[in-house]
């Protein structure tokens, strides 16, 4: 009888692609070169005006207008709106922070499910962005700072549940601020008011979810879709009155013992400061 493969349990994931992700993590020792690389180009008039008119050179070709958006239906004027609204907020208020009401409305709107499994046709839960195979390879993690009606600690959200499963609970503010600087550099970079943001989300992959389907290809198909989250989580902030930063310079070795994984295919992709 031929044997039945479980696709599941086989290694889908390469050699060189694990060294590719090897290659691309920040390392404790490698944080002070890579903000003064980042501070060199930001510094400077040269590479800043180049990079904002950066565009495809297509020499002598046909060109058409498009059209005005004066006149949209209303859910587009409101999409519309938000898109005008949303941007990246560094600085955070010292007495305001988000609540939990915040937080929930945030997470909803950021990452939910839209539509329940349906098993007369085996369409997995449909949620609010789209997924390659529908395989969900993101997981949202919360680290939480300043939101008072929880405990300062790491929390898995349960998207199926809509809860906050605490995976580790700081002892008291000090362990919270030794856990931030070891992993988002938070006390070396001056990017971002670390220690006024009221949590931080941290988007982590866990890439054999959808590489045992699509093997090495599967790797795109997180990080594009880490991509596709951070952009709802920045239209919902937008819609909600909350600031939010994308955080693209962490320790991922840190940030994986922080928060537990399980894998060497489990990795962080980003992490997000909000606050309001
Ligand atoms: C993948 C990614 C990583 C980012 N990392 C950082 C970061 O580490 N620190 C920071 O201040 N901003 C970070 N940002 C925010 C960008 O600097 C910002 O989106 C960009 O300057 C455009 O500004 P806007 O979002 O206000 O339109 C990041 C954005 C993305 C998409």
């Amino acid at each position: 009888m031929a044997k039945i493969r479980n696709l599941l349990f086989e290694p889908c994931i390469a050699d060189v692609s694990y060294d590719f992700l090897e290659q691309s993590k920040l390392y404790c020792f490698q944080a002070k070169e890579y903000s003064e690389r980042l501070n060199a180009v930001m510094s400077s008039d040269y590479f800043m005006r180049n990079i904002s008119q950066h565009s495809i050179e297509l020499g002598f070709c046909e060109e058409y207008d498009l059209l005005t958006t004066d006149h949209l239906p209303p859910l587009a004027q409101a999409l519309n709106e938000l898109n005008q609204l949303r941007n990246s907020q560094r600085n955070f208020n010292q007495e305001n922070k988000i609540s939990l009401e915040d937080l929930s409305h945030f997470l909803h709107l950021s990452y939910s499910i839209t539509q329940r499994f349906d098993p007369a046709i085996l369409i997995p839960p449909r949620r609010n962005i789209p997924s390659g195979g529908g395989l969900y390879p993101i997981d949202i993690y919360v680290i939480n700072q300043h939101i008072h009606e929880l405990p300062q600690g790491v929390f898995i959200y349960d998207i199926f549940t809509n809860k906050l499963k605490l995976i580790r609970k700081f002892k008291d503010s000090d362990e919270l601020n030794k856990a931030l600087n070891k992993t988002l550099f938070a006390q070396q970079k001056n990017d971002i008011d670390y220690t006024r943001a009221s949590a931080f989300m941290v988007l982590g992959a866990e890439l054999e979810r959808s590489c045992f389907k699509y093997l090495d290809r599967g790797i795109r198909w997180a990080i594009l879709e880490a991509g596709e989250i951070v952009q709802a989580m920045y239209l919902a902030s937008a819609s909600l009155e909350v600031g939010c930063c994308a955080i693209g310079g962490f320790n991922d070795e840190a940030l994986a013992q922080l928060i537990d994984y399980q894998n060497p295919s489990q990795i962080t992709l980003l992490a997000l400061a909000i606050g309001k």
